[in-house]
């Protein structure tokens, strides 16, 4: 072996070395710089949400006005209120609404099933609107109860239906509006006393 062959086998040592070293180097930069911020991100997210949780079991049905719809019963909270709820209001609010329902007798669907006569009404019939499946598949009828459940979380009582509407939390609000939805019928269907 000559000195020259001597230094061309040293030099592949060296490039090996280089090559090893610098893709070590290489991947410990990239994984440290993506660690970095996740790692203590998340727990720190996290926490907000359960001090949250903790604060609304402890206000429990006292600050219904306003809770969101976390779990819990979200139904019966605003038909509680309903002996005091005010149409009116419900009327305003119902603008919310209005971009994809009808409330006046014999007017057309719209992006939403026309709303006249909804209260008690079975689910998913108002006449030729094509609902979900999941709506369809939901048996029962709108009573105040399912009415305040279904605007407060839409997609917790209807798993899969395409009213996109991300609900209406404040309990009182809803109440309001059911009480308007209440009077949308040719007998208006009278509030609980
Ligand atoms: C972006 C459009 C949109 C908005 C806004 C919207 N809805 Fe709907 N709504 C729908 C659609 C679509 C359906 C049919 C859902 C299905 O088939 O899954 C529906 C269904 C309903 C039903 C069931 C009716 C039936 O015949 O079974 C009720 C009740 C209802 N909406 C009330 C409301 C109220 C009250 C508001 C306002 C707070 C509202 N919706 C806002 C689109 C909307």
């Amino acid at each position: 072996m000559d000195s020259f062959e001597m230094t061309k086998i040293a030099g592949a040592v060296l490039s090996a070395l280089l090559l090893i070293v610098g893709t070590k180097t290489f991947i410990e930069s990239t994984s440290h710089r993506k660690l970095a911020t996740p790692g203590y991100e998340l727990p720190a997210a996290a926490e907000p949400a359960a001090v949250a949780g903790a604060e609304g079991a402890a206000a429990e049905g006292a600050a219904a006005e306003g809770a969101a719809p976390a779990g819990g019963d979200i139904g019966p909270d605003a038909v509680a209120l309903l002996p005091k709820a005010s149409a009116e209001n419900g009327k305003a609010i119902f603008a919310k609404c209005k971009s994809c329902h009808t409330a006046d007798k014999g007017k057309p669907n719209g992006v939403g099933p026309n709303l006249f006569g909804v209260v008690n009404r079975a689910k998913a019939k108002a006449d030729g609107f094509k609902y979900s499946e999941a709506m369809v598949a939901k048996s029962g009828e709108w009573t105040f109860e399912n009415l305040s459940h279904f605007i407060a979380d839409p997609k917790s009582y209807v798993a899969g239906t395409k009213m996109v509407f991300k609900g209406l939390p404040a309990a009182a609000e809803r109440a309001d509006l059911i009480a308007y939805l209440a009077t949308l019928a040719d007998t208006p269907v009278p509030l609980p006393k």
